[in-house]
């Protein structure tokens, strides 16, 4: 991909532990990659803790050297890429100091890019800061997750943002829009003539979409203990999930033909009953547990978090859309810290034949199952019905795999990446909507308020496990279970 979209790319937060890890590694590899930023474009840090730009380039080198290309470093590549790096020692909790970064930027060339790798809390003293010394004109505003707490709390961010840069002008992030396999699900289901007529009530019995994490909560105890798990990875990366694979087919790639669809299914999600709630969402907190052979130790006793803590580290719930295409059709969504593997998967279960000729042992086969793994190693396996060799009629349950990395050896690009690009290049499509922000929250906190109010703690399950027994009992109430597939 050539481009000559040349840009300004001022990252706040420049040496804090995202710039470490994901921006300032990701933006590296798209110049190695060379043809994917304009040699023309700038990378201008913001932080409190350098003096100067020396010290800044000192912390690059040993804090962000470290995170990128697994298979080292190409110094040439490096040090070019160290030259594209300004800063700003900047106290963001003063408004005037922002006259110098008006300075540092005025000659520089392109777009303008400022990238809020922040505490949200900071959100809109940045905006406001930056529109006083003039440089919200014709930028673009990129944020970080978690945006606000609750609907209220969004809303207010986002009412303040939007008094300063326009609906076009916003970027928020979500990192698993641009993960690799989420974007070759809108391949598998709208490239494809095949799976495309079964995906709906008609042949499919339910969906699962799971993301399980082997960590725990790291250093981010505080932060975590006051978000949980239904606000860190629901209200955003597993309903954005949902809503790709349960949309229509959208018109085009566009970004609002998609963010279209996706909001119909966000505004279509059933409203969870409060009276119901314990028979359609699951909470649970990991104890001490083990992982792979080695002691994990309570959620409750991790550093930051407190110790009678009632917050979530594990969500299972069971969501219907109500449309004509997936009325009645549940999908259970679970995500969890401190589980059994790390995965990220989505699995249709397709409904039995009608009627079955083949007898007893095509009923025990099972029916068809697509189950695509997103994380790690992408791939898509199709369960279907064969013979057994040799004589009789006997059905086994077999499958067709399809691992990516056979077919594309090369060209994979991490999340952050793609989305850094997308930000430079002004592409919006992989990017929240306020109004999918707005429906998602909508949908999420009766559940929020429904825990807070019922005051229950929640079920524990031991760390290496994959969650409350509860989880599954919930779905066997619908004659089914989580599964699994072997790493
Ligand atoms: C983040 C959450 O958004 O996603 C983290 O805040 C979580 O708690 C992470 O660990 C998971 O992302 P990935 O890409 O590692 O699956």
């Amino acid at each position: 991909m050539q481009t000559d979209s040349s840009f300004t790319f001022v990252l706040f937060g420049g040496t804090g532990d995202l710039s470490m890890r994901k921006i300032l590694p990701a933006l590296f590899e798209a110049h190695r990659a060379g043809g994917m930023l304009a040699d023309s474009g700038k990378i201008v840090a913001v932080a409190r803790h350098a003096a100067d730009r020396g010290e800044y380039i000192q912390w690059v080198n040993e804090h962000v050297k470290p995170h990128v290309s697994k298979n080292g470093v190409d110094e040439t590549a490096w040090s070019s890429f160290l030259g594209r790096i300004e800063f700003v020692k900047i106290d963001l909790g003063n408004p005037e100091d922002f006259a110098l970064l008006r300075d540092a930027v005025k000659d520089l060339p392109g777009i303008r890019v400022f990238y809020l790798a922040t505490g949200p809390s900071l959100f809109v003293p940045i905006c406001r800061a930056l529109a006083s010394v003039g440089l919200n004109e014709n930028a673009r505003i990129v944020l970080e997750k978690p945006l606000g707490y609750d609907l209220k709390s969004s809303n207010a961010i986002n009412d303040a943002v939007g008094e300063i840069f326009a609906e076009e002008q916003i970027y928020r992030i979500d990192h698993y829009l641009g993960k690799e396999p989420v974007q070759n699900l809108l391949a598998l289901r709208f490239g494809n003539a095949l799976f495309e007529p079964l995906w709906r009530r008609e042949w499919v019995e339910s969906i699962q979409i799971t993301i399980a994490e082997e960590l725990g909560v790291e250093a981010r105890g505080d932060f975590y203990d006051n978000t949980g798990a239904l606000r860190d990875m629901v209200q955003n990366h597993l309903l954005q999930l949902l809503s790709i694979v349960a949309m229509e087919p959208p018109h085009s790639m566009d970004s609002d033909s998609v963010r279209d669809e996706k909001l119909r299914v966000l505004r279509a999600l059933k409203p969870i009953d409060p009276l119901n709630i314990g028979k359609v969402a699951v909470r649970g907190q990991y104890h001490a547990g083990g992982i792979r052979g080695n002691a994990v130790p309570a959620y409750a006793t991790e550093p930051g978090v407190k110790p009678n803590s009632t917050t979530e580290t594990f969500v299972a719930l069971k969501v219907e859309i109500e449309n004509w295409r997936w009325a009645g059709v549940p999908f259970f969504l679970r995500t969890g810290k401190r589980l059994a593997d790390r995965v990220a998967e989505i699995v249709v279960n397709f409904r039995a034949v009608p009627h079955s000729a083949l007898g007893a042992s095509a009923l025990r086969a099972g029916a068809n199952r697509l189950v695509i793994r997103l994380q790690p190693n992408e791939s898509i396996r199709l369960y279907c019905l064969a013979k057994q060799p040799g004589e009789g009629m006997n059905l086994a349950s077999v499958h067709l795999d399809l691992a990516f990395d056979q077919f594309f050896r090369e060209g994979q690009m991490e999340a952050y990446q793609r989305l850094l690009l997308d930000v430079i290049n002004g592409r919006l499509a992989l990017f929240v909507r306020r109004d999918e922000q707005e429906a998602a929250w909508r949908w999420v906190e009766p559940i929020l308020n429904e825990w807070k109010a019922s005051n229950k703690p929640p079920k524990p399950y031991a760390a290496g496990t994959w969650g409350p027994a509860a989880a599954s009992a919930m779905l066997a109430q619908h004659g089914t279970c989580w599964l699994e597939e072997e790493n």
